[in-house]
């Protein structure tokens, strides 16, 4: 294989011994376009495993059809590669695979490794040349539990694998079973630990997780000893786990440093997401470049299996791969959709200067521009926005809407510039994956998105984002760059995909404005 073919990267939904798989999605490559979407989006199941919708979707969008398909690149994880003819589940419950479509076998393709795929979407995604890749998750193929590459463009170097059987799992692992521990989903609800965290004292040496540097292996074992029941308990536990993650990642980061020569850092697999650690990574390399791809979970395996696909067939891989933003287009506004909403306050580019204004005003407006983004970050393409200096805004965006824990604070996004300005550390944030410490002198901009320690997570934004123009207004209107950007969904359910869900969300909360494309409107 030579030649551009289009290429589809999938995860898929059951391992070949009967496991069902969470964070499905799928990926599409045709010439210089590209699509995803993970399938929790379109089933509006969160965390939902299988690809049989988002592939659906992606053929649909990109007007091709199975048989157009050169290669299908597949993966999953926590078992060896299966054999080249083994089925491909579309969905967890085993009754549907790519050979029950007619699906030739050799138009599949099985990901030889599970930290590869993760590692090929990271060195893309990020697109700088020396770095170094750190792969830490739950499992990866065949016993992989953290892995190291030096990147350049999509030539990887694998420095070191730990690859581990037996019920040992990796960082990944260890942190899902602190978060099992303190009552919550180990696999989706990790996030709730890292918020925790910051109110908590971490225990000495409690052993969770560390790094031997004698021989460069990330340790980990699970909490053992009673639940914790007390806050002080659950959030002392939060700590310990955090703390040793941060402190075993910065001692592996160190190792290699030691020994090779790269000049920025990324960190992929599940633990990619876990912002506070890479700004605890940027605390203590301030010289290296810190980031994250935009989905360092398993739906981007969909991205890094396309990837492989592109390498393996010769395929020139689209510079589109980069940005987030890979969901299927908005189309025009459906005429009955009128009658439930009214006529727009405002439509065309005026339309973004309104919700600006609407924003300024402490509104909540919420945004379905364009194509959505890909991940599990709302980044300006499906989000909610309030101004982020009055706490009145976001109490009502938590009361009304969100409902999340007191102890979670808001992620914030800001123009590069501003970002750039006032945290010369933090170049570039553009999927929202650190938590910067934020000095005193700023508290009051982002109030309701500084966390206790004082930290906050930050999205830098360029002019491509669909949220540029209501930022630039935002900054003349109130001199205040930044604003509260969380993902644009009810509790418990994925961020809304296309427009029905957003005006669904829209009519059955308190949000105050809806911008679809270039129409606004206003309750
Ligand atoms: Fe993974």
């Amino acid at each position: 294989m030579s030649h551009a073919i289009p290429i589809v990267g999938l995860t898929a939904g059951r391992t070949q011994d009967g496991r069902s798989q969470i964070d499905g999605a799928a990926c599409l490559v045709h010439g210089d376009r590209a699509w995803g979407v993970a399938e929790e989006r379109l089933t509006r199941r969160k965390h939902a495993g299988g690809c049989e919708s988002a592939l659906a979707a992606l053929l649909s969008a990109a007007g091709l059809s199975l048989g157009d398909v050169g290669l299908f690149v597949v993966s999953t994880c926590g078992e060896a590669p299966p054999d080249p003819q083994a089925p491909v589940y579309l969905r967890t419950d085993g009754r549907w695979t790519l050979q029950d479509m007619g699906v030739e076998p050799d138009r599949i393709v099985w990901c030889p490794s599970h930290h590869l795929s993760h590692a090929l979407h990271a060195a893309h995604a990020i697109a700088a040349d020396h770095v170094l890749i750190c792969v830490f998750d739950r499992e990866g193929t065949g016993g992989e539990r953290a892995s190291y590459y030096l990147a350049n463009g999509l030539e990887l170097e694998l420095l070191h694998q730990d690859v581990i059987s037996g019920p040992f799992g990796g960082a990944g692992w260890v942190y899902a079973q602190a978060t099992a521990a303190l009552g919550w989903s180990g696999d989706m609800e990790a996030g709730k630990t890292m918020a925790l965290a910051a109110y908590g004292a971490a225990a000495e040496n409690a052993g969770l997780i560390s790094f031997d540097a004698s021989v460069g292996l990330m340790k980990g074992a699970a909490p053992n000893g009673p639940p914790p029941v007390t806050f002080k308990e659950r959030a002392d536990l939060a700590a310990t786990v955090q703390t040793e993650l941060e402190e075993a990642v910065i001692a592996a980061v160190g190792y290699w440093n030691a020994k090779r020569s790269f000049r920025a850092v990324c960190i992929a697999g599940g633990v990619g997401t876990n912002c506070r650690l890479l700004g605890a990574l940027a605390r203590s390399f301030p010289d290296k470049i810190i980031r994250a791809p935009y989905a360092p979970g398993d739906t981007g395996q969909a991205v890094g299996n396309a990837l492989y696909g592109c390498l393996l067939s010769g395929t020139p891989v689209p510079e589109l791969l980069r940005s987030p933003f890979l969901g299927p287009n908005i189309p025009k506004i459906s005429p009955e959709l009128f009658d439930v909403l009214g006529n727009p306050a405002a439509t065309g580019p005026v339309a973004s200067l309104e919700a600006a204004r609407l924003v300024a005003e402490g509104g909540i407006v919420g945004i379905c521009i364009g194509r959505s983004e890909f991940g599990p970050r709302a980044l300006g393409g499906r989000s909610l926005l309030c101004r982020a200096d009055q706490a009145q805004a976001v109490d009502r965006l938590n009361r009304d809407i969100k409902r999340r824990e007191w102890f979670r604070p808001f992620g914030v996004m800001a123009l590069q510039a501003d970002v750039t300005e006032r945290f010369p550390a933090v170049a570039q944030s553009q999927f929202m994956e650190i938590a910067q410490f934020m000095e005193n002198t700023y508290r009051h901009v982002a109030i309701a998105s500084v966390h206790i320690d004082r930290s906050c997570r930050l999205q830098s934004v360029t002019d491509k984002n669909p949220c540029v123009n209501i930022l630039r207004e935002i900054r003349n209107k109130t001199s205040n760059p930044f604003l509260v950007n969380t993902s644009f969904n009810r509790p418990c359910e994925p961020i809304i995909e296309n427009y029905y869900d957003a005006v669904n969300v829209y009519l059955s909360t308190g949000i105050d404005g809806l911008l679809i494309n270039h129409d606004l409107f206003i309750k």
